[in-house]
């Protein structure tokens, strides 16, 4: 009898350990949690307390930092080139395509961050760590999973080109097969491609990613009163509008995305292909089911999509402005280095 309950118990412990073990976050080499500990101990607080001013003004800017994040990771790593002038969807990108054209006032308030924390504890947070905090936190102060960053990210010397940027990311009108083949190139799965997907719960769309299922025909998948508003919104061709991504709640972070496109209310083709296929459909229902489910899974996906070929060490620098390097002289080895990105972003990420 004894020896039953013990080995019960043992079964019990030893497969949570699993659970646990497999839902635990991974950290790369040379990142930490607690990273800054010595060096910039506030570093969390201070970017918390001036994004939860940032958002009482205005919470659309929650969806605008957490896609600056998304397009910095899938673009060459989470190196904070996103953010550098002369960056393809940077912020001085003119002719970016519409569909990357990120939000000016995300950047102002990476800058306005980056000030805060070097006042406090001189030049040693790096750029696109505060990225990786300032996404965090707009999911949290938004109502979704508070999750712990792995930080030490050190920011990169080369521009995103163009022709990276457009490869890298995955298509608004992309379907689940070529949104699963670009997301295993960067070593991320299914479940991170339906999770993160869930990103789309809060912020808004361009008719441009989406007026392909309205003209010149209607997508057959798409909820037909959805569609007539969304002809309102976007009455034709190459419209300037925009209209939420997540209809039920656009600025709540909840698993009502999942909602909408089991009610064939997604808004892109990406979003709502999850659905219909067949392989994605059963975890998009577990998520629209299970709000805990999505917020553990989004947390993990986002940790892991947060260290995509990260620099660390000595590599890169802590640039003193985000939206510059620090040293004319790394402009030379930026045009050498131009030529390997796809090494870069594919070659290095430890997940
Ligand atoms: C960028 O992509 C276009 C079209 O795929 C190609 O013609 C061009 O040569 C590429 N440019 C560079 C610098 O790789
Ligand atoms: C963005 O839209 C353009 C057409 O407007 C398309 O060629 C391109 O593939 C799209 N890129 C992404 C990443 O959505
Ligand atoms: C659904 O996605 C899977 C995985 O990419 C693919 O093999 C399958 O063909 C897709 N189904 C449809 C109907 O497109
Ligand atoms: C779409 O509209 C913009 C201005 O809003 C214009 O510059 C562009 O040429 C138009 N594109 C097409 C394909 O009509
Ligand atoms: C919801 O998901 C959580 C986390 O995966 C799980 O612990 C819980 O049992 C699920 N709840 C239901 C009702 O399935
Ligand atoms: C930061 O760099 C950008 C791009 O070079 C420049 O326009 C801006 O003035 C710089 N900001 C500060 C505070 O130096």
């Amino acid at each position: 009898m004894a020896s039953l309950s013990f080995a019960l118990v043992f079964l019990l412990v030893s497969s949570s350990c699993l659970v646990l073990d497999a839902r635990k976050p991974h950290v790369v080499k040379g990142m930490s949690l607690t990273f800054y500990k010595s060096s910039c101990p506030n570093v969390e607080k201070i970017v918390t307390d001036h994004l939860r001013k940032v958002f009482r003004e205005d919470i659309g800017q929650a969806a605008a930092l957490l896609r600056v994040h998304f397009h910095d990771c899938f673009v060459q790593g989470c190196d904070g080139s996103v953010l550098l002038d002369g960056s393809a969807s940077g912020p001085s990108e003119q002719d970016a395509p519409p569909n990357l054209t990120l939000r000016p006032e995300a950047f102002v308030i990476i800058n306005e961050l980056r000030e805060l924390v070097h006042k406090k504890c001189g030049q040693v947070v790096s750029c696109s760590d505060i990225v990786a905090l300032a996404a965090r936190d707009s999911i949290a102060l938004s109502g979704g999973p508070h999750y712990r960053v792995p930080l030490g990210r050190r920011d990169g010397l080369t521009f995103a080109t163009r022709n990276a940027t457009l490869s890298s990311l995955p298509s608004p009108t992309s379907q689940t097969p070529a949104l699963i083949a670009a997301l295993s190139r960067i070593n991320l799965d299914v479940t991170d491609l339906v999770a993160l997907s869930g990103g789309h719960t809060i912020g808004i769309g361009h008719c441009t990613s989406f007026e392909e299922r309205l003209y010149p025909t209607q997508d057959t998948t798409m909820d037909k009163s959805f569609a007539k508003d969304l002809k309102v919104t976007c009455p034709k061709l190459n419209y300037s509008n925009t209209t939420p991504l997540d209809i039920r709640s656009p600025n709540k972070f909840d698993n009502k995305y999942y909602v909408d496109l089991i009610n064939r209310q997604g808004l892109f083709t990406s979003d709502q292909d999850l659905y219909t296929n067949e392989t994605t459909r059963p975890i998009v229902t577990e998520f629209a089911m299970n709000e805990t489910a999505f917020f553990e899974q989004f947390a993990l996906s986002m940790v892991r999509m947060g260290q995509l070929s990260v620099l660390t060490g000595t590599k890169g620098e802590i640039r003193a402005n985000c939206s510059a390097r620090n040293s004319p002289r790394s402009a030379l080895s930026s045009v050498v280095d131009d030529e390997g990105e796809d090494d870069a972003f594919y070659g290095e990420s430890e997940l």
